[in-house]
């Protein structure tokens, strides 16, 4: 019998990820997507906790879920709603307590289990939020579901868990502690993608520069990995997210210096432009630690393209140390950046001091930030005008013979290419620079053109994060 699955993701890209491995593993038990809630007999939550707001999002979507379900019980059928993701690793039974109408509650390394738990369900509610030895990636269908969709541009999670411990995040405790997929795991998978029309792969962990996977000799660093996977025929692009400045190694940045398909673009969270706040965050680097980095990046590549995270209204952040942070967002010309109100989450160091600031304070100082960051992302977009840049389209725009494509440095480029452009990179003159996109037309050297070169002008930065 076949089923109806629909699958909604919140949070980070590893979540996209792991939604597409759920629709994997279930659809050789007869699951294939449905366009809607209202068209499913499986809804999963593919749940955040990273931030109260997030995981709150949940319990409203859960409500309006279970008007959905009993009116399908009254016509006699039945509708399985199941979380997942780390609210439901974080809540567990907890959960079902708030919401007793849930069937399935399962936290991120439970997926491959999927057909199992909802045998189960049918009976009882099941609440599975272990963290099984066994790696749910060796339990994956090898052959997966992504061979239909064939995304020009798609992620691959490579890591998994943190050990890094900063004082607010939740990561640590809802996906536990690192662990790196092995290189031939990870190349093997890379060739897969290719094979099913990805051109681009971004690989994700929550620390994914702490990557320390088996190879053939020994462990591989994220830059060995990196060569290996540019090796790859067909496969023109490599991008990675997320970092920690601790963890980036001189042998990561030298590849952004020399391996033609590693984009010219980073997300690496700061969080802090105070080095008492950083402290207290635990991040483990100062913010001229931070500074050096960044110079290095740009002395290997001199276009790199910046992103960041950063918190305001951490317990403690004076309005001296705030200004700090003002000061190196100002200094660094951001490309793109995130800026979060500190959110208290249960169990983490930094929810338990009684130095929170007043939400009215983090308010404030989160529109002084954003003010400033918007700025930089405008004068990074603006500077792409005029410049021809190597575009990999991706997919239609709106319009008739209009394409979608991404810059190097992440950039969504509009143009009116053919659609037959798509998975191919061609030429672009940048004639005009929006919010959160470019738009261009075709260069006379277009077809098909290489990653950027190394001896682009150093723009001011800003761009759109890779996902
Ligand atoms: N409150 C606010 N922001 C947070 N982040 C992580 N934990 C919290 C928290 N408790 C932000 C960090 C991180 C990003 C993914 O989310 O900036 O880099
Ligand atoms: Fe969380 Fe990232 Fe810090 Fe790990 S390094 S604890 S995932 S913020």
């Amino acid at each position: 019998m076949t089923k109806k699955l629909y699958v909604k993701t919140y949070g980070c890209q590893m979540n996209v990820y792991d939604s597409e491995r759920m629709a994997d593993v279930l659809a050789p038990h007869g699951y294939s997507a449905a366009q809607s809630p209202e068209d499913a007999d499986l809804v999963i939550l593919n749940t955040c906790h990273i931030r109260e707001k997030a995981a709150e999002k949940v319990y409203s979507e859960l409500g309006r879920l279970n008007i959905l379900k009993q009116a399908r019980q009254a016509e006699g059928r039945r509708l399985y709603l199941a979380v997942g993701g780390c609210v439901g690793q974080a809540e567990g039974e907890e959960l079902l307590h708030r919401a007793p109408f849930v069937d399935l509650v399962m936290g991120p390394q439970s997926y491959h289990r999927l057909p199992d738990l909802l045998r189960r369900a049918e009976k009882s509610a099941v609440v599975d939020t272990e963290f099984p030895s066994e790696s749910k990636f060796n339990h994956l269908p090898e052959e997966s579901g992504r061979a239909g969709g064939s995304s020009v541009s798609t992620f691959l999670t490579i890591q998994e868990g943190c050990d890094r411990f900063c004082t607010f995040c939740v990561v640590p405790y809802t996906r536990g502690a690192e662990f790196s997929r092995s290189v031939t795991d990870v190349e093997n998978e890379a060739r897969r993608l290719v094979a099913c029309g990805a051109r681009e792969i971004t690989l994700l962990g929550q620390n994914v520069n702490a990557y320390h996977g088996a190879g053939e000799a020994g462990e591989f660093s994220l830059a060995q990995l990196i060569r290996r996977l540019a090796g790859i025929d067909g496969l023109e692009r490599l991008r990675y997210t997320t970092s920690h400045p601790r963890d980036l190694s001189a042998d990561l940045i030298a590849a952004h210096g020399d391996v033609a398909a590693l984009m010219p673009f980073l997300h690496l969270p700061v969080q802090s432009g105070s080095d008492i706040i950083l402290k207290a965050m635990n991040r483990q680097h100062s913010a001229d630690d931070y500074r050096r980095l960044i110079e290095k990046l740009r002395a290997a590549r001199p276009d790199m393209a910046l992103s960041s995270d950063f918190i305001v209204g951490f317990p403690g952040e004076t309005d001296a140390a705030f200004d700090e942070t003002l000061a190196l967002a100002r200094e660094i010309d951001f490309a793109q950046a995130f800026s979060f109100k500190y959110s208290a989450r249960p169990g983490t160091p930094a929810a338990e001091t009684d130095t929170q600031v007043p939400e009215d304070v983090k308010s404030a100082r989160l529109a002084a930030l954003q003010a400033i960051l918007a700025r930089s992302q405008a004068a990074f977009n603006a500077s792409m005008t005029g410049r021809t840049l190597p575009v990999l389209f991706e997919r239609p725009g709106r319009h008739a013979n209009q394409m979608l494509g991404r810059s190097p440095y992440g950039q969504w480029v509009h143009a009116d290419m053919a659609p037959e452009y798509r998975g191919r990179c061609a030429d672009i003159i940048i004639t005009e620079a929006h919010t959160n996109s470019l738009a261009g037309h075709a260069a006379a050297s277009a077809p098909r053109v290489a990653a950027a070169g190394k001896t682009a002008p150093a723009p001011a930065f800003d761009e759109g994060r890779p996902a």
